[in-house]
């Protein structure tokens, strides 16, 4: 399996965290006079899960195409394993798996062949492929589908082939683009399962998502981008700690009632959000502030207290919610 390297004290729930491996300074990509990356940086270490979370046309899928060598930067600086993959595209690509936004497997070939042949673009021996392949199958649970067509899969069943199909040639490093879009829960949790067992084996995986519990799944760090921009940096609970209360209290009066009650609960919790469809009351024991809104003789058609997410903190830091 892919080398760590362990001289460097591991990250928190990363084993062998170490090096850098991925560096972008004012990385920004234009089209035309738009900039759909306008001026990230970061950093990625050997072993880390990172995420990039944000919601459509954050520029997600732009950055992960620089990363993986198939789209030019307008300007700053990349580095993927000390090279430049504007300058050595095809020896950046050699260490990395990817995993496109959309499956885009060959419907001509059946499941398995997908892998050998996609193995013979890396220049991979036959030898070495035909067991490799059983072994990619077997970790995708796909082993009684290799002689399947593409067309007879299901959506869960594509994005595990994708993503054996980009372990062929043994990637240290590994970009998801959405890996779990469109999946019903028990699919997603099967690929989640997987891509822990990758990232136990020392695989970096780089991965975007606009679902905030995919993130903290899978994410020991992430940044939150919007409109090209990162708007904050961290990991999930940090962020969560940094940028919102332990617990929501969630009211709904009716569609017509929420904004205009919002004035009544005023001074209640730390903050408050009013949505469309809810009040949110942000504050670290959501029953107290239960029991305040109680006391004004205010009755909520609906009440829930919750625990923090991630979507809390792309509310506070944007004004807008994740999920469009
Ligand atoms: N080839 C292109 N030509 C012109 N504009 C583009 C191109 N690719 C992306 N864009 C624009 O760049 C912005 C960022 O797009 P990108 O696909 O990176 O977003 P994303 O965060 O991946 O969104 P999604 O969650 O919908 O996949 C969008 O405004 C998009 O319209
Ligand atoms: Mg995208």
């Amino acid at each position: 399996m892919p080398q760590t390297n362990l001289s460097d004290s591991p990250g928190p729930g990363t084993r062998g965290g170490g090096g850098i491996v991925i560096s972008a300074r004012n990385l920004t990509k234009k089209f035309g006079d738009v900039a759909a990356v306008d001026g990230i940086s970061f950093e990625v270490r050997a072993g880390e899960s990172f995420g990039l979370l944000g919601p459509n046309g954050a520029g997600k899928s732009t950055t992960m195409r620089m990363i993986g060598g198939v789209s030019r930067r307008s300007s700053g600086e990349l580095a993927i394993m000390g090279l430049d993959p504007d300058r050595y595209g095809p020896e950046v690509r050699a260490h990395l798996g990817v995993v496109p936004q959309q499956d885009n497997l060959d419907e001509e070939l059946r499941v398995r062949d997908n892998l050998i042949v996609y193995g013979r673009y890396f220049g991979l021996p036959h030898s070495y492929l035909r067991p490799k392949a059983d072994e990619l199958l077997e970790f995708a649970q796909l082993t009684d589908k290799a002689k399947s067509k593409i067309d007879a899969l299901s959506g869960g069943m594509k994005r595990r082939l994708t993503i054996a199909r980009s372990l062929i040639n043994e990637p240290r490093m590994l970009l998801l683009d959405e890996p779990t879009t469109g999946l019903d829960p028990q699919a997603r949790h099967i690929l989640w399962d997987r891509l822990f067992r990758l990232k136990e084996s020392g695989v970096t995986l780089i991965l975007t998502t606009h679902y905030m519990d995919e993130a903290e799944q899978l994410c020991d760090r992430l940044i939150v981008v919007d409109k090209g921009r990162i708007m904050a940096e961290g990991s999930p609970a940090a962020l969560i700690r940094e940028h919102s209360t332990r617990e929501v209290l969630e009211l709904r009066f009716g569609s017509e009632r929420n904004a205009s009650v919002a004035a009544e609960l005023a001074g209640i919790g730390e903050r408050q959000e009013t949505l469309p469809d809810r009040v949110l009351i942000y504050a670290d024991d959501g029953e107290a502030a239960l029991e305040q809104v109680s006391a004004r003789g205010l009755r909520p058609l609906t009440t829930l207290v919750r625990r923090s997410s991630l979507e809390d903190v792309f509310l506070r830091l944007t004004g807008r919610s994740l999920i469009d």
